[in-house]
């Protein structure tokens, strides 16, 4: 053996509706992208025709060997208008939930990523202070029709990239560039997430589940910030100020109920713990010279240049579980590489889950981004990152090498000397 799996990890994907489902016209970015704004011209209207190809795409999952499966539900479908509910809608989620747990694929559901109904955004989106409430009577609607078939919830995706990135840097939509509207997304965000994390609990347990048998966290993207030259002092403080306004004031807002500046005051939220487990997104490392990225030089770069480095997500773990309880398991919600070719996917899945198995941390499940190539928000289909590659064209999915060595991976719980041999050896990273 090459190495041995760590003991118990599971291995499956994860994907989000807008990304892969196709078909949906009355979301955000469905508008951005007829507006022209997507860099390669593409539209999530045509995707990975995933809404109505769903039991191909879970048979081939199953018959991958993969374990688990993260998923996000379409808003603007099942509330098309606002408080109009589309039981089409719900009940086509209910029916595929149904059938991936038949198969014997364990499902995470996602309650938002990224996305939003027009008439959500167009009412002011995560920055107005009614978002909460109409966010938790859409949270409300999906549990009552399929809470009792799945256990694991995630229920925001990445609120710091979709607030920096729609509100601060305006490169998504609606394309503003305002602290405030960033500061109150951020609030808006961290009470939402407390809020339904409270009632997707209320509802599970109503409907006779134990406490221990629902589990609730956000999917948080952690990156590493360091500064490009050590000795230099304004690096430093601007890889400490990135890394703060970034991620460690939200982190801790949401995980702890406790505001922590730009999150603004969460007054009449109680303090105390919104997660049950630690949900980790992970891809890269950045190297600051001043506010925001960097990517340091000379370092291994996928296909959109950003670096690998496979310690990066270990140190986090070891971080967030020294600050948020050792007792927390950690759901790694999120991990991979845009590799057009798949010439060093097999690598990058090599590298990382060895030294997950090789390491002191409190990983419990890992689901590699992606599934199928996808919708890669700004990049369009330009961007793959996929164990399962599309053809957009025809819809035709193939399993890459990528795909057939985690299937390897699960099966052999490790990589065996042959497989690495077949997979790995000529696989290599680039500059
Ligand atoms: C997001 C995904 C995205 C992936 C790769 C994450 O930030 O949650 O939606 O496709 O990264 O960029």
């Amino acid at each position: 053996m090459e190495f041995k799996l760590k003991e118990g990890l599971l291995i499956g994907t994860a994907t989000a509706a807008t990304q892969i489902e196709g078909g949906d016209e009355n979301n955000n970015w469905a508008r951005f992208a007829a507006q022209g704004k997507v860099d390669d011209g593409t539209t999530p209207v045509r995707a990975d025709d995933h809404y109505r190809r769903w039991k191909e795409d879970i048979d081939l999952m199953a018959e991958m060997g993969l374990q688990i499966y993260r998923f996000g539900v379409e808003w603007s479908r099942i509330e098309p208008s606002r408080n109009n509910f589309s039981q089409e809608a719900l009940s086509h989620y209910r029916t595929e939930i149904e059938y991936m747990v038949s198969k014997g694929i364990k499902p995470m559901l996602t309650l938002h990523h990224f996305t939003n109904p027009l008439w959500f955004e167009d009412m002011g989106g995560w920055t107005q202070d009614e978002a909460v409430d109409i966010f938790l009577n859409f949270c409300n609607q999906v549990l009552d029709s399929m809470g009792d078939l799945v256990e694991d919830y995630i229920t925001i995706n990445e609120p710091n990239i979709y607030s920096t990135n729609s509100l601060f840097y305006g490169i998504w939509p609606p394309e503003k560039k305002s602290i405030a509207a960033l500061a109150k997304s951020y609030t808006n965000m961290t009470r939402a997430h407390i809020a339904a994390y409270k009632l997707i609990h209320e509802k599970r347990l109503s409907m006779g589940k134990k406490r221990d048998e629902t589990r609730v966290s956000f999917a948080n993207h952690l990156r590493i910030f360091e500064p490009k030259n050590k000795g230099n002092l304004w690096h430093r403080f601007s890889a400490w100020l990135s890394e703060y306004l970034f991620q460690t004031a939200i982190t801790h807002s949401m995980m702890t109920g406790q505001s922590r500046l730009p999150v603004l005051s969460l007054k009449g939220v109680e303090p105390g713990r919104y997660y049950d487990f630690i949900g980790i997104n992970y891809y890269s490392r950045s190297t600051c010279s001043g506010i925001g990225d960097g990517v340091r030089e000379g370092c291994d770069k996928n296909d959109l240049d950003w670096e690998i480095y496979h310690e990066g997500l270990i140190r986090l773990c070891q971080k967030l579980s020294a600050t948020y309880g050792e007792e927390y398991p950690i759901f790694i919600t999120e991990n991979g590489t845009c590799d057009n070719s798949d010439s060093f996917r097999p690598r990058f899945i090599y590298d990382q889950l060895k030294l997950i198995s090789e390491t002191e941390n409190r990983i419990q499940r890992y689901y590699h981004w992606s599934f199928t190539d996808n919708f890669e928000w700004r990049e369009g289909e330009a961007a793959r990152f996929g164990i399962v590659h599309v053809d957009y064209e025809t819809q035709k999915r193939t399993v890459k090498e990528s795909g057939k060595l985690i299937t390897a991976i699960i099966r052999n719980q490790g990589v065996t000397k042959a497989d690495y041999a077949k997979f790995v050896e000529n696989s290599h990273y680039h500059k």
